[in-house]
C-alpha cells in the first residue's frame, strides 16, 4: 500500500523519516486519528464506585472519566466551557460535581452545567446552561473491563474497529472467570520520542530482542523475588530476567491452565505471551502484566502512563510478585524499557537531520515471505501497523477504512 503520497509504502517496506518529526503531519494524526480511532480511557477497576472519576487524555485533549451517581460511564473534555480551565485538578478520586476554580462554574458528574455565580447580575439570566455543559466524548463501549472512548460520532462499533483483535486480547483479559483489575497507582513519565516507535515495537517489532534486551537476557532471574512452590519441576537458574514468568507467577498459570484453555481456546492459550497494540496507542503486555498508553505530546514526545494490571482472582502474593516483576523490567527504572527508550529517542533525533530524511527507513524484515513471520511479528505486523496507519491518514470516512484482520 502507498500511503500519504508515498510516506508509507508497505509493499516496497519503506518509510519516510518526516513521519516521526513533521510538525504538519503529527497535526494530521491529531486530526485524522486520535480525534476519530477508538482510544482507551482506563479500567474498569479503576472507578469501580459511583462517583469515581479519572483523569486522562485523547490525544493531547485532556478528559474526565466519570462513573456516575448511578453506575453509568461518561467521559468529557476537562475543560470548562467558559474560558477553558481544567474543571478538575486531580488524577482521580470520587465526587458527584466539579466546580472550576477560575470563575466558579459548577458541573455535575453527568456534564451538566449546574451552577454559574452572578447568573443574574452579569448574564441577565439569560445564559441558557443547557448549552454550556461538559463537552462529551462521542461514543464510549467496554471491553473486558476496557473502557474506550472516540470523539468521532461516526466511528464503527467498537467491535468492528477491533476487526477481531478482540479474540487476542482474551490471552491478557480474559483468563479468569472474575476478569482483571488495575493496582496500584500509574508510572507516568516523558520521553522524547515520536509516539510511533512505542506503538509499533509493541504491536510488532519482535526482531530487536536479541539485540536491544542482550545485556538483560543475561541477567538470571533472583529466585528470592519469585519464590516457587515448585522449583525442582523446573529450576529458575538458566532463565534470564528478560524471560516470561518465573516462581509463583510461573505456578499460578500453570495452575489456571486448564481454564484457560476453555475460555480462550487451545491456540490461543498456548501462545508465550500477549504484546500487542490496539490502535493507535495502547499496548497490553501480559507478559509483564502492564497496560501501557503513549499520549501524543508533539512528534518527538510522548508521555507514558504504565499500569500494572493482574487477574482479579489471583492470590494476592502473586498478584505482589506480577507488580514486582513490571517494575523491575518496565517503566522508568525498568531494565528493559530503558533499553527500549533510549533506541527510540535516537531515533526520532535522527529523523531531524535532513539529510536523514532523504533516505527511506526500512521495514522489509521477511518481506514476501509473510509465512515467516510468526502471529506477533516477523516484520508482517509492523507493515500491518503503518498500512493502518496510512489509510487512517489518508480516508475521508469510515467506508475507506478497512478495519480487517489484515491490520493487526
Ligand atoms: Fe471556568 Fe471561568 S474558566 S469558570
Ligand atoms: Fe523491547
Amino acid at each position: 500500500m502507498h500511503g500519504m503520497n508515498g510516506l508509507v509504502d508497505t509493499e516496497q517496506g519503506l518509510l519516510d523519516r518526516s513521519i516521526f518529526v513533521s510538525q504538519d503531519i503529527y497535526q494530521q494524526e491529531l486530526e485524522r486519528i486520535f480525534a476519530r480511532c477508538w482510544l482507551f480511557l482506563g479500567h474498569e477497576s479503576q472507578i469501580p464506585d459511583p462517583n469515581d472519576f479519572l483523569a486522562t487524555y485523547m490525544g493531547e485533549d485532556p478528559v474526565l472519566l466519570c462513573r456516575g451517581g448511578d453506575g453509568t460511564i461518561r467521559a468529557f473534555l476537562n475543560m470548562c466551557r467558559h474560558r477553558g480551565n481544567r474543571v478538575c485538578r486531580a488524577d482521580r478520586g470520587n465526587a458527584k460535581s466539579f466546580m472550576c476554580t477560575y470563575h466558579g462554574w459548577s458541573y455535575d458528574n453527568d456534564g451538566r452545567l449546574t451552577g454559574v455565580p452572578g447568573m443574574k447580575d452579569i448574564y441577565g439570566g439569560e445564559l441558557d446552561m443547557a448549552q454550556w455543559g461538559l463537552v462529551e466524548v462521542a461514543q464510549l463501549d467496554v471491553h473486558k473491563g476496557l473502557i474506550f472512548g472516540t470523539f468521532d460520532p461516526e466511528a464503527p462499533p467498537l467491535l468492528d474497529y477491533l476487526g477481531g483483535q478482540e479474540r487476542e486480547l482474551g490471552v491478557m483479559f480474559d483468563r479468569r472467570v472474575g476478569g482483571t483489575e488495575v493496582i496500584g497507582g500509574a508510572h507516568k513519565w516523558v520521553m522524547h520520542a515520536n509516539w510511533k516507535y512505542a506503538a509499533d515495537n509493541f504491536f510488532g517489532d519482535d526482531g530487536h530482542h536479541t539485540v536491544t534486551h542482550a545485556s538483560v537476557r543475561r541477567v538470571p532471574v533472583d529466585v528470592r523475588y519469585y519464590p516457587s512452590t515448585n522449583d525442582e519441576a523446573r529450576p529458575d537458574t538458566d532463565r534470564g530476567l528478560s524471560r516470561i514468568a518465573e516462581g509463583v507467577i510461573r505456578d499460578y498459570h500453570e495452575e489456571h491452565f486448564d481454564e484457560l484453555v476453555r475460555r480462550i481456546g487451545p491456540e490461543l492459550a498456548d501462545r508465550p505471551g500477549l504484546v500487542t497494540t490496539v490502535f493507535p496507542n495502547v499496548s497490553p503486555n501480559f507478559t509483564r502484566h502492564m497496560i501501557r498508553v503513549w499520549h501524543p505530546k508533539g512528534p518527538d514526545k510522548t508521555e507514558i502512563w504504565s499500569y500494572c494490571v493482574v487477574d482479579r482472582d489471583a492470590p494476592p502474593e502473586v498478584k505482589d510478585a506480577m507488580r514486582l516483576h513490571l517494575t523491575q523490567t518496565f517503566g522508568p527504572s525498568g531494565n528493559l524499557e530503558q533499553d527500549d527508550m533510549n533506541n527510540w529517542v535516537q531515533c526520532t533525533d535522527t529523523a531531524r537531520g535532513l539529510v536523514a530524511r532523504r533516505y527511506p527507513q526500512n521495514i522489509q524484515a521477511h518481506l514476501g515471505r509473510e509465512e515467516r513471520c510468526g502471529p506477533i511479528g516477523g516484520g508482517r505486523r509492523l507493515r500491518a501497523f503503518y498500512a493502518r496507519w496510512a489509510m487512517m491518514m489518508a480516508a475521508e470516512d469510515w467506508s475507506r477504512v478497512d478495519l480487517g484482520t489484515r491490520y493487526y
